[in-house]
């Protein structure tokens, strides 16, 4: 679930993800790809795409299973929110890793999902599979 301005846009331009593309290295090695917008999150864009990417706290900056390794490109500018849900989960906060339901893709980006994708649905929870964190 996403709420608030995380939500996708119903009114973007069907051709808003043009330049935004995103690639993922899910944490199984697969890569998949997406097509993202500076006008939604990284995360919106992966369920857009059907990938079960997990948000447990439905995309508040809460929770940090949605956390993803920057690879290449960029991003939106970190905000303090994000910045302190990183610290909390002993992520690095330098923009290596961002919260996907934060981040806003600047252009094409190349990410690593650090956590496995939830198993057969969107939002995944204590049996996702994550790492305890
Ligand atoms: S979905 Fe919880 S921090 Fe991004």
């Amino acid at each position: 679930m996403i709420e608030g301005d995380e939500a996708p846009k119903a009114a973007a331009p069907a051709n808003a993800g043009r330049g935004a593309r995103i690639n993922i290295v899910g944490a199984d090695g697969v890569a998949r790809e997406a097509e993202g917008s500076p006008a939604y999150s990284v995360l919106v864009a992966l369920q857009r795409a059907g990938l079960p990417h997990r948000h447990d706290c439905g995309g508040k900056a809460l929770c940090g299973t949605c956390r993803v390794a920057l690879v290449g490109g960029r991003v939106s500018p970190m905000g303090g929110r994000e910045r302190d849900r990183l610290a909390a989960v002993g992520a690095p906060t330098d923009g290596s890793v961002r919260l996907a339901c934060q981040a806003r893709p600047a252009g094409a980006i190349a990410l690593k999902a650090l956590m496995p994708f939830a198993p057969g649905g969107a939002a995944g929870g204590a049996e996702g599979g994550g790492d305890g964190r």
